[in-house]
């Protein structure tokens, strides 16, 4: 599909709050497998069972299990939340509830598949009542993020909302000033790009537009890379 005829789908979408898939009438799967990566990801796998069972913030006390990722170890996209919430604590992966439909669908409008690329979040357990993480929970979190980052090394970055965009670049700025602007994270600079969180979107159906104008900077990003 070209561009002007999947900006006209991702405008036909706007306003409703569950997008359907391109190709089919029911509402696009957040449930994805994770991918086999056998060969090359050891060190991945390594962190992952390292973080199933860590216990460096108060969080570890409250959580069902941790949640590292989704998707690709060989990814070029990575996408990062905030931290899970009830549903992803209890089937141990990222963005499965409303909010997860809607991203499968956003990746869905520039052609991706969820399972292409690598989903995580700043957190990797759920804080309790849905509250934002504290400061102590994202540092004690930051290092297992920055080496998924590290190990994986996406030719992009997406921060889905301020926890992500605020923490992964180190700013304070509110999200509606960060976003349509092109970021580098690490010393391999990977380009960044913020966006509206997809449960923020779903409350407000109007901003939709803007998230287009993001993933489309985001796509022009990554083709200058390739
Ligand atoms: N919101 C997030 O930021 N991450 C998830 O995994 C689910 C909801």
């Amino acid at each position: 599909m070209n561009l002007d005829l999947r900006h006209k789908e991702y405008l036909r979408l706007m306003g409703i709050d569950v997008w359907l898939s391109k190709d089919s009438d029911s509402p696009v799967s957040p449930h994805i497998e994770d991918v086999s990566h056998a060969g090359q990801t050891g060190s991945l796998d390594e962190l992952r069972k390292k973080v199933s069972v860590c216990a460096n913030c108060r969080l570890h006390a409250g959580r069902t299990q941790t949640v590292f990722g989704t998707g690709s170890y060989d990814a070029d996209w990575m996408l990062i939340g905030e931290a899970p919430g009830t549903e992803e604590d209890k089937q141990g992966k990222p963005f499965v509830g409303r909010a997860g439909k809607l991203l499968t669908a956003m990746l869905s409008s520039i052609e991706l598949k969820r399972e292409e690329v690598f989903i995580a979040n700043i957190l990797k357990c759920r804080p309790p009542n849905n509250r934002d993480p504290s400061a102590d929970e994202v540092a004690a979190c930051e290092e297992y993020l920055n080496t998924q980052i590290r190990l994986i090394k996406p030719k992009l970055i997406i921060a889905l909302g301020r926890i992500a965009a605020q923490n992964l670049l180190k700013s304070e700025v509110p999200i509606g000033k960060m976003r349509g602007k092109l970021y580098h994270y690490g010393e391999e600079d990977i380009p960044v790009v913020v966006t509206y969180h997809p449960a923020y979107l779903l409350r407000s159906p109007k901003e939709k537009r803007k998230s287009w104008q993001d993933l489309q900077l985001a796509v022009s990003e990554f083709k200058k890379n390739i």
